[in-house]
């Protein structure tokens, strides 16, 4: 809870703990309120400290006893920790704790979840199961041993013995206890097997609740596909005699990279055709391997201190980016993760939460595991790779891994890698790392006797705590078009370094059409006046998929705003060029599918906000059902017949060629549904046999307002299954008609099956809820008033999903007077709760500015 004055912790303020730890030996004697933890801890002085203060962390623990080679010592015990006189030569550190797993509902050190014990360590866990120096740079190896009556009890490492009630493992590689982890509990499991390049033996397994076994094969073929793709790709093959994923349903974040026991929220690792989506299989994918991939980047090499936290998991996206790119489609991956960046990191960076990807200080880490240090620390990464080239970037890599394996590394080590291996001095480049905000970059363009010039003006503007930016290197790429369409100079990265610069082209025979910022090569606004025609030329004959797709983006955002601004039609030449693409089925339906998707409220509000005009939810909202009314009408003469030709007749198989003929289904239903009053979803809903099929149909239902029966049936069906029942209640906050969506809200936290305690349930709520823009910004601030009354409910018993939720007002100050108003005043109020804890506290505070 929180501190009289909360405590900030600085980068500059690192030093290295005075000891290092040779060894763990750590006992557990299982039960649920009174679980004993009995730990051995080899400690010696650490020659490259000067700090002897001996304080170890611990956080609701109770000390039973203490002793220092044998001896009895009573040491100073307080709220975060305790400190004691030892010996200046290696001793060993024994000590008792008693701690209550089955009342943590925080979800954070040992807890349990539906009867089974499990743990979350990342980021300072630990010291909630025994005092310890629970920081990333203090590595050592553990051996644990589990005493209890559960069937099934699991550690990090390899088993090394158990018998009856008991089970030892012992981990070989030194770890941070951010990676410690147990999970004992009555599970079952689904087996497999896996050979590395070097030919050793890997036991693969996956354990579930009885029941779930049917749920474990794609996750289990996801897991073999990346340890393939990292042998290959990287380089790298898994260490242990045994891989272990265990799945929990009560679960702060999506999974957890423990050493050789990743443990997974339920929902991303659980899969079956019936109850989940193709969106869910993908993620699903693309966990298993992140957190697989985390072996390597952030175990084997993990980080200094938690302000290089983006160091594995900026890191560790990029890699799982590939990673999806190359299971999957390449672009239409890379469109997915900048809409992603846009609506998530865009708004952070621009707004009171702006922080560095490396930050300079926090009161509270887990309010740090942010977008701006994954996504926009993977779009670094990126940045990186176009500068260095891919042969560079692999020498780096391989030297990475060769020069820092077993160590706790810092931005600094990541980035003389790549000096190292080319020779690049990337001294202006760190600004990435150090510099918050959103870099806007202007363009203008000159074409006189045959020599065409493109003119780029960077600026950042200011952010919390940084009021002057120095100019970034950013790599733009760009390619340029002659105006029949054809590709006259192909993509080439222009390297921009100084606050202005121009770059020439010679040698054309005509004004070229310039395509720039392909493949989203720098995650910045650009900042271009261009014609429509322009765009509309783009959107034809870009030959880069993303910056075809960014034309027709750039097409809708602008028929957008002339709709709410100025009342306007829809543009009617934009939805010829978009019909065009949308029936060329030589393109891929997944690529088709995007097209078609408009840009959602919450990012026209951002545009109009940067516009100079005050966003009006309702109107936006109205707009957007507009525009929509006008691409059914003007559309329908095809839209069944193209629908039925993307309609998959074959076994379904969440692979990217089905899923994108599903979701092109999905956004042409969609349209249908506007002129059918929900027939066709009516007849997708009775015939599916997929949950992709039966939720998009469900959908289009409650958004035509014809939902009721399908969401009683729905919810029939699947009452048993809490995932499936998860959809159930985000959709309908989510698709409720905006002046409905309180009420919704205020009858879903009725059902029987609403439980603030589960983390995915209370996110499909409050989450789906948030999402329904003109709903949540209801003009009367009832939107926001529900809301802070279950963050206020919810503080007490976790802290670090509370604090999350809350960034759902970082934009607040985009709204009129009124609705802001509101909002303080609903943020002052969490604000004056009794006992808030840190983490709420500091989101809080800082969204207030
Ligand atoms: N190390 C994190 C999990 C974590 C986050 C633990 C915050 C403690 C606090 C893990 O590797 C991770 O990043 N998980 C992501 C998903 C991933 C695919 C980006 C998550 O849980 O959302
Ligand atoms: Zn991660």
């Amino acid at each position: 809870m929180k501190d009289a004055a909360p405590k900030t912790i600085y980068l500059k303020d690192y030093t290295p703990f005075g000891y290092v730890v040779e060894s763990v030996h750590l006992t557990f004697r299982l039960a649920p309120t009174s679980t004993r933890v009995i730990s051995r801890i080899a400690f010696a002085p650490n020659p490259d400290a000067t700090d002897r203060a001996f304080f170890l962390h611990g956080e609701e623990l109770s000390l039973i006893w203490a002793k220092i080679d044998g001896q009895d010592v009573l040491p100073d015990v307080t709220d975060d920790g305790l400190r004691c006189t030892v010996p200046d030569t290696p001793f060993i550190w024994e000590a008792e704790v008693e701690i209550s797993p089955q009342t943590n509902t925080a979800l954070e050190g040992l807890y349990m979840s539906n009867g089974m014990y499990c743990t979350q360590c990342e980021a300072e866990g630990f010291r909630k199961i025994t005092y310890y120096p629970d920081r990333p740079d203090v590595m050592s190896t553990f051996t644990v041993r589990i005493e209890g009556e559960e069937k099934v009890k699991l550690s990090n490492g390899n088993p090394v013995g158990s018998g009856d009630g008991w089970a030892e493992w012992h981990d070989p590689w030194p770890k941070p206890a951010y990676l410690f982890a147990l999970v004992a509990g009555d599970l079952v499991n689904h087996p497999d097997r896996f050979t590395t390049m070097s030919g050793k033996e890997v036991e693969l397994n996956i354990w579930v609740r009885p029941g779930d076994e049917d749920k474990c094969a794609f996750g289990m073929e996801a897991l073999k596909k990346s340890m393939t793709w990292d042998e290959e790709v990287y380089g790298r093959e898994y260490d242990l005699d045994i891989f272990n994923i265990v799945a929990v349903d009560d679960f702060n974040m999506g999974a957890m990279e423990n050493k050789g026991l990743n443990v997974f929220n339920s929902s991303c690792v659980l899969a079956s055709p019936e109850t989940s989506t193709d969106m869910n299989f993908e993620r699903i994918e693309a966990i298993i391997a992140h957190e697989y991939f985390h072996n390597w980047t952030g175990n084997r090499i993990t980080c200094r201190d938690w302000f290089q936290l983006c160091l594995k998991e900026g890191l560790t996206v990029f890699r799982d980016a590939q990673f999806t790119a190359d299971m999957r489609s390449e672009p239409v991956k890379r469109i997915s993760d900048v809409i992603d960046l846009r609506a998530r990191q865009f708004p952070e960076d621009q707004g009171p939460l702006s922080h560095p990807v490396r930050p300079e200080s926090f009161q509270e880490i887990n309010n740090f595991y942010t977008a701006t240090v994954y996504e926009k620390g993977a779009e670094v990464i990126g940045m990186l790779k176009t500068l260095v080239g891919d042969d560079a970037y692999k020498r780096a890599l391989d030297l990475y891994f060769d020069r820092h394996d077993g160590q706790a590394c810092t931005i600094e080590d990541w980035l003389r890698v790549f000096e190292d291996a080319t020779g690049r001095d990337l001294a202006q480049f760190k600004l990435w790392y150090s510099q918050s905000g959103t870099p806007r970059v202007s363009v203008s363009e000159d074409w006189a006797d045959g020599v065409y010039t493109l003119t780029f003006r960077q600026h950042t503007p200011p952010t919390p705590g940084q009021d002057v930016k120095d100019p970034k290197v950013i790599p733009v790429a760009v390619g340029l078009l002659n105006p029949n369409g054809d590709e006259v100079v192909p993509t080439r990265v222009l390297e921009m370094t100084k606050a202005e610069q121009s770059f020439a082209f010679e040698g054309l025979a005509s004004k070229p059409i310039p395509s720039i910022l392909r493949g989203f090569s720098a995650p910045i606004v650009l900042e271009r006046t261009v014609s429509r025609e322009e765009r509309a030329f783009l959107l034809a004959h870009d030959t880069d998929a993303f910056n075809r797709w960014e034309a027709n983006r750039n097409l809708a955002r602008d028929c957008l705003v002339a709709m709410i601004r100025n009342g306007a039609g829809p543009d009617m030449a934009w939805l010829e060029g978009l019909e065009r693409v949308v029936r060329d089925d030589t393109l891929d339906p997944a690529f088709r599918a995007l097209m078609l998707s408009l840009p959602t409220q919450s990012e026209m509000a951002q545009v109009l906000f940067e516009m100079g005009t005050t966003p009006d939810p309702d109107a936006i909202w109205q707009a957007a059902e507009d525009l929509r009314g006008h691409m059914a009408e003007a559309w329908q003469g095809f839209l069944p017949e193209l629908r039925a030709s993307v309609a998959v007749d074959a076994p379904y198989k969440p692979d990217a060629e089905q899923s994108g003929k599903r979701s092109l289904g999905s956004a042409l239903l969609a349209l249908q549904s506007r002129l059918d009053g929900g027939a066709a979803a009516q007849a997708q809903y009775d015939a599916a046999d997929d949950m992709t099929l039966q939720l998009s149909a469900l959908s289009q239902l409650i958004s035509a307002g014809q939902g009721a029966a399908a969401t009683k049936a729905f919810e029939q069906q699947w009452k048993h299954d809490r995932l499936v029942m998860d959809k159930w209640f985000g959709l309908q906050v989510g698709m409720a008609k905006p002046d409905m969506a309180v009420d919704v809200a205020e009858g879903l936290v009725e059902h029987p099956a609403f439980d603030m305690g589960n983390p995915n349930r209370f996110r499909a709520v409050m989450g789906g809820f948030a999402m329904n823009h003109a709903g949540f910004h209801r003009k009367d601030g009832a939107g926001y008033a529900f809301l802070a009354d279950w963050l206020i409910k919810l503080d007490d018993k976790n802290p670090q999903t509370t604090a999350r939720m809350c960034s759902v007002f970082q934009t607040w100050k985009r709204y009129d007077d009124g609705r802001q108003a509101l909002i303080r005043a609903q943020l002052e109020r969490i604000k004056a709760k009794p006992k808030l804890s840190r983490d709420t506290d500091e989101m809080v505070s800082r969204i207030l500015g």
